[in-house]
């Protein structure tokens, strides 16, 4: 390992097994096959629908996965092109990330529920030319025409002038049949056909340990969304044996995750860290509560599965419909939980413990960041005690310090800002295209260490209890938001002059998105507009990010310097005006009582 992790040094540099050369996809499914695995079920999945399942053994994950590598190839993506991949659930996004690593492409999966103008800007960042898709997708109930979303954004792209010249389109035919599916002739081809129509052998390209694997874009608290970089061999390393240790892989066991590969959880614990250890897996469409909320404990009875691992806002939702779903099922072969995303509150985590788990399973609370590529803080199962909402202790040559706001080490039963002091195997290389972002986001504020954003508290026993972010970053149900991005999608709306967007205790969400708008001068505070203000944010960036709450703001509490005091809005949207704190700085005080006259109108 060669690093620079100093910004007072150099250059922040983080390089792993330098000089050695690999393939992830080799060692995700031939490696397998060649040992005689073949033979072994590498994916179960789990439609929408009840009924619609299928599996997948690893001989035959490896023949797609060629037949895709080999389709790419034809279409003349090379060794460091970024791939875009816009799709649902179905097997082929797993087998599209492998497909892209065999060739030494770097895959970029935008998660499904993001918008046109989301994706478009992350094709046009990453200059991918090839994107792979789906005709549409199936939530719950409702059909969603993923292509015409697709389509759109690359309309956007080429508007902002860059080309996506190839769009390859499943026909996910129980959501939208290709009939209903529009088609660019030239563009667009038919992936069941293409695909099917190639040869099911393709030669891995041997890459260097450094070389790229993905981008991931995820929210900050300032600017548009970072293409955070992770490579090869330190990314690989690190997830099979988080994967291994954190899960107590055995033999024969069937292992669920629930996330969507559009995150990192679906990078590390769904397409890589299964494949690379061996590992049977569910792979799900739906949602948890589709048709009823039986169904996560109903897939798992029929498919015996052993660890599950999701997010807190779901065992939070299914919480709230009762234990009588969990109980109709027989879950007694769940042996694991791991809940990551957010924190998990007491309460959640002893229902999970108790109703799910019958008491008898560990819960791997999982502490981790896309940039952080794996698990960070985290019990690993049976080798030490559990406490309720804490993530515990620091994984295998991980160094977490608590620091204070001056970015001294606390030492001890310490409360302050998380950061890591030195790297390991799958830390973010860079921010794709800005390596003085990377350098000033992670290494500026706290030089010497990389700063994760996170307050946490150490207990007298040295473990590590997450507070939430110490940054203008939102979590709702496990999706990182950054408040900015929110506030410049109300702006876009004509009416809207000014937006400060804060996160506030939700229920199930974990958190919510609390907007204050002030509307442009004689524009009527309707019902209507505030629906509209909603849809400006699904439309720019994706239904997950629509607030919860618009509340009329004629003006905000501002300093003398003109800096949004968000600290006060936090305590409105809290009902908590009587701890507001020091307000002497406010530019015009009588500001909060007006705010709060109008909360809830
Ligand atoms: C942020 C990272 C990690 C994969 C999914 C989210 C929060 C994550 C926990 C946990 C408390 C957690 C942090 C972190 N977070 N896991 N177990 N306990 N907080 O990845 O979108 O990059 O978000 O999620 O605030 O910084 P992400």
């Amino acid at each position: 390992m060669r690093y620079n992790f100093d910004v007072r040094a150099g250059p922040i540099s983080v390089e792993w097994f330098r000089g050695a050369t690999t393939n992830i996809a080799y060692n995700c499914l031939d490696r397998h096959v060649l040992a005689g695995r073949g033979d072994q079920t590498c994916f179960i999945w789990e439609g929408n629908d009840v009924g619609r399942e299928k599996t997948m053994t690893y001989s035959e994950a490896l023949d797609e996965v060629c037949r895709l590598a080999n389709w790419l190839r034809a279409a003349g993506v090379k060794k460091g092109d970024c791939v875009a991949v816009y799709m649902p659930m179905l097997l082929e996004l797993p087998l599209a990330m492998l497909a892209c690593a065999r060739i030494g492409a770097v895959h970029s999966v935008v998660f499904g529920g993001f918008s046109a103008e989301s994706l478009a800007q992350r094709m046009e960042d990453c200059k991918s030319k090839v994107l792979l898709t789906a005709s549409g997708v199936m939530r719950g109930p409702k059909s969603i025409d993923l292509k015409k979303i697709a389509d759109k954004a690359c309309k956007l792209s080429a508007e902002a002038g860059h080309t996506v010249e190839h769009v390859l389109v499943y026909e996910n035919d129980n959501a939208v049949p290709a009939a209903d599916c529009p088609f660019t002739p030239g563009r667009d081809r038919w992936w069941q056909a293409e695909v099917g129509a190639q040869p099911p052998t393709c030669a891995p390209e041997w890459v260097e340990a450094e070389h790229p694997l993905f981008l991931l874009y995820t929210s900050g608290s300032t600017g548009k969304p970072k293409g955070v970089l992770h490579t090869t061999g330190g990314y690989m390393v690190y997830a099979a044996t988080t994967m291994r240790h954190v899960f107590g892989l055995q033999p024969g066991d069937v292992y669920w995750c629930t996330a969507d590969c559009g995150w990192i959880t679906g990078h590390s614990y769904l397409a890589y860290g299964p494949l690379l250890n061996g590992t049977t897996q569910v792979v799900f469409e739906g949602v948890p509560t589709h048709p009823t909320p039986a169904r996560c404990w109903e897939v798992v009875a029929a498919h015996k599965v052993t660890q599950f691992y999701t997010a807190p806002t779901a065992i939070r939702s299914l919480m709230s419909f009762g234990d009588q779903w969990v109980s109709q099922c027989d879950t007694s072969s769940l042996r694991l939980l791991g809940s990551v995303g957010e924190p998990i509150n007491p309460e959640a985590w002893r229902w999970y413990n108790e109703v799910v788990g019958r008491g008898k399973c560990p819960i791997v609370d999982t502490w981790w960041q896309t940039e952080t590529g794996g698990h960070m803080i985290t019990p690993l199962p049976g080798a030490w005690p559990e406490k309720p909402g804490s993530a515990t202790l620091p994984f295998f040559g991980v160094r977490p310090v608590v620091l204070d706001d001056k970015g001294n080490e606390l030492q001890g039963e310490a409360e302050g800002i998380l950061a890591i002091a030195q790297p390991w195997p799958s830390t973010l290389r860079t921010v794709y295209g800005d390596h003085e972002r990377y350098q000033s986001n992670y290494f500026g504020p706290f030089p010497g260490y990389y700063f994760t954003g996170d307050g946490c508290r150490r207990d007298a026993d040295g473990y590590y209890w997450i507070t939430g972010r110490v940054d203008d970053v939102i979590n709702v149900s496990g999706h990182r938001i950054g408040t900015a991005e929110v506030e410049s999608a109300l702006v876009a709306h004509p009416a809207c002059a000014e937006a400060a967007v804060v996160g506030y205790d939700h229920p199930i969400k974990g958190q919510g998105i609390y907007a204050y708008v002030t509307l442009m001068g004689g524009v009527e505070a309707t019902k209507e507009l505030k629906k509209e203000l909603v849809g400006s944010v699904r439309s720019i960036i994706g239904a997950f990010a629509a607030p919860d709450v618009i509340h009329w703001a004629p003006g905000l509490p501002k300093t003398r310097s003109g800096k949004i005091m968000r600290r006060v809005l936090r305590k409105i949207a809290a009902k908590e005006e009587d701890q507001l704190g020091d307000t002497s700085t406010l530019a015009d005080p009588g500001v909060v009582g007006t705010l709060v006259e109008l909360r809830g109108k």
